[in-house]
């Protein structure tokens, strides 16, 4: 198991790894006062989870209720949230005890932006359970909701104080989940660190690769706490992967749509002479080795409608990121019609 320390907002503590759930309850005590947690945890998760989190948080001392969210991306509206606070004021939650989110980044985006604004904040704590949060949106301060056709319109920074990243619980983990999470991790390789393109295979990742996706991402938030600039760079391939996820209606997963997205840009790189040749490859192999589709010629012109709603666009330009090579980026401003090369 891996301990870090965010130094953002009043500081993240993440314990990462195989068994880390026993590090819980220590966790909580050390992050706040109270002696009351609230579990929010999503309905669909297999029972042993949240019947784990609570009898760990028991153990400590907490009085423990409980509230099941539905999951999936429809239900992550205001509705969520409102029903959350409702179980906090029945629960009796005050600013000194604790909200723990438990499930995949639906849920703690839901969760997290519920603790941010009941009572103004009520101290969060983070226990991810797939790939995609334990990888990327557990850390860095995230959370939000869906409004009306916008996704993550409404929501605001709030940095959990402790994040417990149990491998464990990956386990239990659907295939396709899976496979939608390995996207990121491929994202993170070719980004900052390609030794992470050579390890990928069926399965889930190693403890170690999942440690250095979160490290790669605590140094980009770290430097960038709220997005306005190099942070932009943990959005490699998002650019056309959000217009290949928007184009099919959100059929396509969001790991996959990323998975087109990098290879899209990397090619877009090439013809732009800012891409080595030998990136494309890399790439292409760890995707198609971690079950991922690299045919992503065909999404492309249905994605091009879409390309202007994307958040880094201000209409005419764009903030795009490319790949000098693998394992390292940077980003370039561009006119929306040279993305359409
Ligand atoms: N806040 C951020 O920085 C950030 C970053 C990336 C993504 N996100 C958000 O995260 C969401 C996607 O997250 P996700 O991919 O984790 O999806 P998710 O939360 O919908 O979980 C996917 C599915 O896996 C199931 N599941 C979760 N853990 C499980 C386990 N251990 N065993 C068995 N089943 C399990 C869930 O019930 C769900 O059906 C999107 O809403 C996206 O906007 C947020």
């Amino acid at each position: 198991m891996e301990k870090f320390f965010f130094d953002l907002g009043a500081g993240t503590v993440a314990y990462v790894g195989a068994g880390a759930g026993s590090m819980l309850g220590p966790a909580a005590s050390a992050a706040v006062n109270g002696r009351k947690a609230a579990l929010v945890f999503d309905a669909a998760l297999p029972a042993e989870h949240p019947a784990f989190v609570k009898a760990a948080l028991e153990a400590s001392g907490f009085t423990v209720s409980a509230h099941a969210l539905s999951g999936g991306e429809k239900n992550k509206r205001l509705s969520a949230a409102e029903d959350v606070y409702g179980f906090l004021y029945d629960s009796g939650i005050t600013r000194s005890d604790a909200v723990v989110g438990l499930g995949g980044g639906v849920t703690g985006d839901i969760a997290g932006f519920a603790a941010a604004t009941y009572m103004r904040g009520v101290g969060y704590i983070s226990v991810p359970t797939t790939l995609t949060a334990q990888t990327d949106s557990a850390f860095g301060g995230k959370t939000g909701v869906d409004f009306r056709s916008g996704k993550n319109l409404i929501g605001c920074f709030y940095d959990p104080k402790a994040v417990v990243c149990d491998t464990d619980f990956l386990k239990t983990l659907p295939e396709k989940e899976r496979v939608s999470g390995m996207g990121e991790v491929i994202k993170y390789g070719a980004i900052a660190d390609s030794s992470i393109l050579d390890l990928v295979g069926r399965g889930i990742p190693s403890d170690d690769i999942i440690a250095r996706c979160i490290k790669i991402k605590k140094k980009y938030v770290e430097a960038d706490e709220y997005d306005l600039g190099e942070r932009h760079i943990l959005n490699f391939g998002h650019t056309f992967g959000h217009a290949v996820e928007a184009a099919s209606d959100y059929s396509v997963p969001h790991g996959q749509a990323v998975a087109y997205g990098m290879l899209a840009m990397i090619r877009l790189g090439e013809k732009l002479s800012l891409t080595g040749s030998e990136t494309f490859g890399a790439v292409r192999s760890a995707l198609l080795r971690a079950g991922l589709d690299a045919g992503y010629e065909p999404y492309l012109a249905g994605a091009y409608p879409f390309l202007a709603l994307d958040k880094k666009s201000d209409g005419e330009m764009i903030s795009a990121v490319f790949l000098k090579r693998p394992g390292e980026a940077f980003i370039k401003k561009l006119a929306l019609d040279e993305l359409c090369l």
